[in-house]
């Protein structure tokens, strides 16, 4: 089957340029076709700007264990409706995938539900590194070196040497230091106010974690990938990368901060916690200057009937997959980045971290993962039309301008103007780890 997008404006590296592009079965056939070429079908795009699909590096969908919150089939209908044709997913799901054989059933769930392309990490555990060192389709390892949602966690040094000593695939982290949060903790033990949370995980128990996984990455020589950075002072640290760091930033740390806890009280709270306005600020300071190279979601659904619960109750997380590309097109909007940044956090630097083949651009020859985008539409995010199963977002209400208005997977085209065809066209994404990541393909 062929589609013609035609006369879509293009991000290239000489500018925004009209430009027609020819799929073919699953890849990009030809860029810059006639516009009569003849095509199965034909797009009409004029006005509206086609960028690569969006690929997530962080997400929690649940699947299998904890599908009350989420399942594989509604949260990959979110990334349809958002605009991201890749997932890469975290192990914390019931039981964890810290075996090839618990991945491998992932991987098979994913099969039979995803709507769109998939990956899975491979979880810690201080005694499972055998299995994360001959670990097999997966962008990599993640730890948990601070605890989360779940029951994941290594936060022992030796045991923290080893992982980066015996294993070879890219290591990823929550980094927030246990003894500080447990410290801090005891400190706040009969809190029921949530900004107390944001004093529990503080800007220390972020900043000695990071520290110590960057320093176990330069001792060991190892790529190292610093989820979901929430303070000023982490950015500070991202500088010296070596070529071997790379990190991340959320729209809930970008967009959301401690002042946030009095309007939404604990449908804010989330590991790593809000910081604040300055915070925020120099996250978005390091993205324009490239101590950060990648926004991804940590989409994280609990119910609203759990997340109501007072604190300290409350599970922390946020719900993000189908909103962060407006929310990201909606700051594009109001000036504060370009087009061309959002296409870099968004798709091709989360590509280029995980080694992901064929994906994050539009030339011939890569998949054909593609958005078309209205950056002119205003449209509210409301809760009701959330697709995701927890069925709310900590944006219920705001009006953002910039949306994803069609999008394809592999050449299928999945959503289209709010409707959904769910004939599940998702693959595998392939990782080739021999490429190096993000620095050793910088150009
Ligand atoms: O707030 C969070 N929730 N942070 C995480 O790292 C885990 C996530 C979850 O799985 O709920």
């Amino acid at each position: 089957m062929k589609t013609l997008i035609k006369n879509a404006r293009v991000v290239t590296p000489t500018g925004i340029e009209s430009v027609s592009v020819l799929v073919d079965g699953d890849k990009i056939a030809a860029m810059d076709v006639a516009v009569q070429t003849v095509a199965d079908v034909t797009v009409d795009a004029a006005g509206l700007f086609l960028i690569p699909g969006v690929i997530d590096d962080q997400v929690h969908f649940r699947d299998p264990g904890l599908t009350h919150k989420e399942d594989l089939a509604t949260a990959s209908r979110a990334c349809a409706k958002g605009g991201v044709t890749t997932f890469l997913e975290m192990p914390n799901t019931v039981p964890p995938a810290i075996t090839q054989a618990l991945l491998d059933e992932k991987l098979a769930l994913a099969a039979e539900k995803s709507l769109v392309n998939y990956g899975f990490y491979i979880g810690a555990t201080p005694d499972n590194i055998d299995e994360i060192s001959a670990a097999k389709n997966t962008p990599g390892i993640k730890i948990f070196i601070g605890s989360s949602t779940g029951n994941l966690l290594v936060d022992e040094q030796e045991a923290l040497e080893r992982i980066f000593a015996e294993t070879t695939l890219p290591i990823t982290a929550h980094c927030e230091d246990e003894a500080t949060v447990r410290a801090n903790a005891k400190k706040y033990a009969n809190s029921t106010d949530v900004s107390d949370h944001s004093r529990i995980r503080d800007h220390a128990a972020a900043i000695v974690a990071t520290r110590r996984a960057m320093d176990l990455a330069f001792r060991h020589n190892h790529r190292f990938h610093v989820l979901h950075v929430s303070t000023g002072a982490e950015t500070e640290l991202l500088a010296d990368h070596r070529g071997l760091i790379t990190a991340e930033a959320c729209p809930h740390h970008l967009l959301l901060n401690v002042d946030d806890y009095a309007r939404l009280g604990t449908l804010a709270q989330a590991n790593p916690s809000l910081k604040t306005a300055e915070d925020s600020q120099q996250l978005w300071q390091a993205l324009l200057d490239e101590r950060i190279q990648v926004v991804a979601t940590d989409h994280a659904p609990h119910t609203l009937e759990e997340k109501r619960q007072p604190f300290p109750k409350a599970p922390s997380g946020v719900p993000c997959i189908e909103n962060s590309l407006a929310l990201m097109l909606n700051e594009v909007n109001r000036g504060r980045c370009t087009l061309e940044q959002v296409i870099h956090w968004m798709c091709d630097a989360p590509a280029r971290v995980w080694d992901i083949v064929d994906k994050g651009r539009i030339v011939e020859g890569y998949d054909a993962d593609l958005v078309l985008v209205d950056l002119g539409r205003t449209a509210q995010v409301r809760n009701e039309e959330q697709l995701t199963k927890c069925g709310w977002s900590p944006w219920d209400g705001e009006k953002l301008t910039g949306w994803p208005v069609r999008t394809w997977v592999m050449g299928c085209e999945v959503f289209c103007e709010g409707k959904l065809d769910t004939s599940r066209p998702g693959r595998a994404a392939k990782f080739d780890h021999a490429r190096g990541g993000y620095w050793a393909t910088a150009e």
